[in-house]
């Protein structure tokens, strides 16, 4: 959701470093922007709707004052529409305290009341202003900054990461966090704070990531933390090894569009490691799961959101397939919230991006109150899941920038996978033959994605989505595993180019889904393997027979042959195909939601990283 930096430098200018940061920021929310500095001459803001761009305008136009103290603030609009007085940071009533703030106050109506009465004017909509009224009014009271904040946040119910910058005499930054990420680098200029670890790599690769209650009171030279209970306490120093590139475009046009490319290489870093061909098994080292341990799972269950919730869909036709486990995938927003059942010997699995998302970190820790053990298959090592399961797995796609998910997907489905090996083996439905046949063909399968990837499949997609970009809509077909590759080719198509697109279990379209059919509408089919190739074949040919055009997409040449527009895929066993498949549905999305114009890494209405309900 929103973006936070922050920092008190030692030496220099504290707001290009921060314009930086928001600059990576930009993709967790982009409907406006806003930086305050704490300088000798008090406190300076500058805040605007639109993007960041429009920020950097304003400042050229009217140049802020020179601070070593800042915070800075990309929103993604909860409460009142993108304004620029809505923009954080926003101010006390003193004009002295600035804040930004990540998350929702459930109860700001009823403290803005009481302020209200007791004489405070807002000058905004949102749940926020009234956060930085509290402390302001705290510190009037007494006491230093921090303990103002700490009393402050008593008061307040619902989720939050803030940062609030004091211009006094030396300026002073205390951040919080309940909820939303927050963390804190250490830097030779000084320190910093990001909601998101790419903030701070341009500054420094020494992080300390804040966990639920803490308050971090910043010096030039570091950070004292106090936890919930206002004890002081020492959270590990962890270095990150992200590169500051991993965050950048390069010469391609879009974050997706670099992401996409990138699936070959994240397929190997993902994977080959962990492949140990000899016994036929995978290694998952940062798990510590012993084979005794794994060979007492008797279910899974499986929570996330989104595009991760596709992946866990994918997860269970493998796991249940390969190591003959009964699987249930729920979306985390409804386990949450539905008095679930956990049976003993249940391993409660979480995919995420993130390791933030607000529902999947719920759901985890009620599957835990349930007696569940947990796990997460998770893409950002010092995130609050990766931190709070007992075992994890990082899927080592490297940051995603572009807010639909598309390179973290493939690889939460190549550790669904490897996964799946690793559980048969344990529980010994796999034998160390088929086990080494099942990681050759993961490791044979680079090079079929790299020609999915090639110049000529680009141009093909390319050609096929000029023809197709005007359709009234598109239905995504797939069976079996490769059913929620059909949901993910729609949810993607739908986030980037806003057409509307369905995914369905092809077995279901005699069920309704034909009644769409007509010349308008583009039906999208993956195409199935052994005995579900002909039941495939068959759905093509109904979708022809009333006029509506096909997009095959898969290994099966006869498919193929029915189709109007055919993407051939390289052949691979059925429980690697959704990888390969997904490729060109991703480039499909992509391609149709640029030559509609569309802004395709900051797509309208979405935020990467749902930190709140
Ligand atoms: C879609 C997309 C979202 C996320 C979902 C979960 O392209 O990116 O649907 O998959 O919000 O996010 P994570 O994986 O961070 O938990």
């Amino acid at each position: 959701m929103c973006g936070i930096v922050g920092a008190l430098l030692n030496r220099g200018q504290v707001l290009a470093g921060m314009i930086e940061g928001l600059r990576v920021l930009e993709y967790r929310g982009y409907d406006s922007s806003g930086v305050a500095l704490a300088g000798s001459d008090g406190l300076a803001i500058a805040k605007c709707a639109g993007r960041l761009e429009a920020l950097e305008c304003h400042l050229e136009a009217s140049p802020a004052p020179p601070a070593r103290a800042g915070i800075g603030h990309t929103r993604w609009a909860t409460h009142g529409p993108a304004t620029d007085r809505n923009a954080h940071p926003h101010k006390d009533g003193t004009g002295r305290l600035a804040l930004v703030h990540n998350g929702i106050i459930e109860n700001y109506l009823e403290l803005r009341a009481e302020l209200a009465e007791q004489g405070h004017e807002f000058l905004s909509e949102t749940d926020s202003e009234v956060c930085a009224h509290l402390i302001g009014r705290e510190l009037e009271l007494g006491g230093t900054l921090v303990e103002a904040v700490a009393r402050a946040l008593k008061l307040v119910r619902g989720y939050y990461a803030i940062a609030v910058l004091y211009a006094g005499d030396e300026p002073e930054l205390v951040c919080a966090r309940q909820g939303p990420p927050l963390c804190v680098g250490l830097a030779r200029d000084g320190t910093w704070i990001g909601s998101d670890v790419l903030a701070l790599i341009p500054h420094t690769r020494d992080v300390i990531y804040l966990e639920d209650g803490d308050l971090a009171e910043l010096s030039t030279s570091g950070v004292v933390v106090r936890d919930a209970t206002g004890a002081l306490v020492e959270r590990e120093l962890q270095r990150v090894d992200w590169d500051v590139n991993d965050a950048s475009k390069g010469s391609y046009a879009h974050h997706m569009q670099k992401e996409i490319h990138e699936q070959a290489d994240v397929l190997a870093r993902t994977a080959f490691h962990r492949l140990d061909e000899e016994h036929g098994d995978v290694r998952f080292d940062e798990s510590g799961w012993s084979d005794a341990e794994l060979s007492g799972v008797s279910r899974i269950k499986i929570v996330a959101c989104g595009t991760a919730w596709h992946a866990g869909l994918v997860a269970r036709y493998m796991i249940e397939g390969l190591a003959r486990i009964p699987v249930e995938v729920e979306y985390a927003s409804e386990f949450r919230y539905r008095q679930p059942l956990c049976e003993p010997g249940t391993l409660a699995v979480a995919i995420s991006q993130s390791g933030e998302t607000a529902d999947t970190l719920a759901a985890l820790r009620l599957a835990a109150d349930l007696g569940a053990r947990t796990a997460c298959i998770c893409n950002v090592a010092g995130s609050t899941m990766v931190r709070e399961v007992q075992s994890h797995i990082l899927t080592q796609a490297g940051p995603e920038i572009g807010v639909a998910s598309t390179k973290a997907f493939v690889a939460q489905v190549v550790v669904a996978y490897m996964l799946a090996v690793r559980l048969g083996r344990a529980q010994g439905v796999i034998d160390a033959e088929q086990g080494r046949r099942l990681v050759r063909d993961l490791r044979l399968l680079r090079p079929g994605l790299e020609r999915l990837l090639s110049d000529e499949m680009v141009q093909k997609i390319q050609a096929i989505s000029q023809r197709h970009k005007g359709v009234k809509g598109f239905l995504f077909l797939g069976r079996g595993v490769n059913f929620p590759i059909a949901l993910e080719g729609a949810l993607k198509l739908k986030e980037i180019s806003y057409m509307h697109a369905e995914g369905y279990a092809a077995g279901e379209m005699k069920h309704g889904p034909i009644a769409m059919i007509e010349a308008w509408m583009t039906s999208v089919v993956i195409t199935g393997h052994g005995a579900m190739a002909e039941k495939v074949r068959s759905n093509i040919e109904q979708i022809r027979a009333r006029g509506g055009p096909v997009i095959a997409v898969g290994a099966d040449q006869a498919s193929l042959n029915l189709a109007d527009e055919a993407i051939e895929v390289p052949a691979s066993s059925v429980w690697l195909s959704p990888i390969l498949n997904v490729i060109p549905l991703q480039m499909l999305s992509y391609e149709i939601a640029r030559m509609r114009g569309c802004d395709i890494d900051k797509p309208r209405n979405l935020a990467k990283s749902v930190t709140v309900e």
